[in-house]
């Protein structure tokens, strides 16, 4: 190849790769990320922004032609065009009879995500082997609120992997015996844990909390629980809620 047809080549080369950028985020946002999107709005089956639900889900505008950036519950990095904040709390109406597992691989494209809230969904679990275990590759993910749904002990075992969160709520949830709790102290960073109002935990998970070295803040109000919390095993905590006493 003479180097006048290796010139071309390599420009024809550039030229692609910026019209794929280009495709990529020619309506603001990666398509695979507002495709994911569509797929949650798919499955929170939203009809309107009115009733039967407690807070509008507010996702109408979300449709296949505009700039995911641009919508409400979604915060885009502006240099990157990436996805880094999405708040999906209330998205899905109560209904007493229910049962949702949410197919939680639909969030693997958000490659840039630093917080998702999944807080008052009311959801179960995750789907068969679509769980939060897929998702460990979100290796910027610091915030996750998965409060106020009906999440059992068993979501321990899909949080283990994230070891860049730094706060995580499992709020208002049906957690009961920790068993295996103690593996969560593989999230070295965690630095806010609320576990508040989970009626069914008793004390036998506060030996568990030793070794939450770098917990600055422990929410513990609103369960069943008496005995001495062991904070000598958190040296950074600064903030503690108490269970009420029994
Ligand atoms: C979506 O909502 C409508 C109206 O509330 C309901 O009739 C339908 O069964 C729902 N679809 C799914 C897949 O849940
Ligand atoms: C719905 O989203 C729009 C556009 O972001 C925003 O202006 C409006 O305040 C939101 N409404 C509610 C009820 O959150
Ligand atoms: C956006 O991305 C750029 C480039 O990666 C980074 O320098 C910047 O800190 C990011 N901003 C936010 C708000 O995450
Ligand atoms: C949903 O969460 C966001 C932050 O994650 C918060 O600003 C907003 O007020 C919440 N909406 C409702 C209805 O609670
Ligand atoms: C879950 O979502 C992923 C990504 O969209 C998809 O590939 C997979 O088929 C879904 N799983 C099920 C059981 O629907
Ligand atoms: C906990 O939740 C999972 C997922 O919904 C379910 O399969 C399991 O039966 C529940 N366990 C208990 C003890 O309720
Ligand atoms: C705490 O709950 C577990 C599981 O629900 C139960 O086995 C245990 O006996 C309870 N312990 C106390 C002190 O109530």
């Amino acid at each position: 190849m003479s180097s006048m047809e290796w010139s071309s080549v390599s420009w024809l080369w550039v030229l692609l790769v910026l019209l794929h950028s280009l495709f990529h985020v020619s309506r603001g946002c990666f398509e695979e990320e507002r495709n994911a999107l569509l797929d949650y709005k798919a499955f929170a089956n939203v009809t309107d922004d009115t009733s039967p639900y407690i807070f509008p889900p507010n996702l109408t505008s979300w449709d296949d032609k505009s700039n995911c950036c641009a919508w409400p519950r979604v915060r885009c990095n502006h240099t990157t065009g990436r996805v880094i904040e999405i708040s999906l709390n209330y998205t899905i109406p109560y209904d007493r009879d229910a049962v949702m597992y949410l197919n939680a691989t639909i969030f693997l494209p958000f490659v840039d995500l630093q917080s998702l809230d999944l807080s008052s969904n009311y959801l179960d679990g995750w789907l068969k082997n679509e769980g939060f275990e897929r998702l460990h590759g979100l290796t910027k993910l610091q915030v996750l609120d998965l409060s106020w749904n009906k999440f059992n002990s068993s979501i321990v075992s899909s949080l283990l992997g994230f070891s860049s969160l730094k706060s995580l709520s499992l709020a208002g949830n049906f957690l009961e015996e920790f068993q295996g709790f103690e593996r969560l102290h593989g999230l070295t960073k965690l630095q806010v844990l609320d576990l508040s109002s989970n009626n069914r935990l008793n004390s036998s998970i506060l030996s568990s909390l030793l070794g939450f070295s770098s917990l600055k803040s422990l929410s513990l109000a609103g369960n069943n629980m008496e005995g001495p919390i062991p904070i000598q095993g958190m040296p950074l905590l600064t903030s503690i809620y108490r269970p009420r006493p029994i």
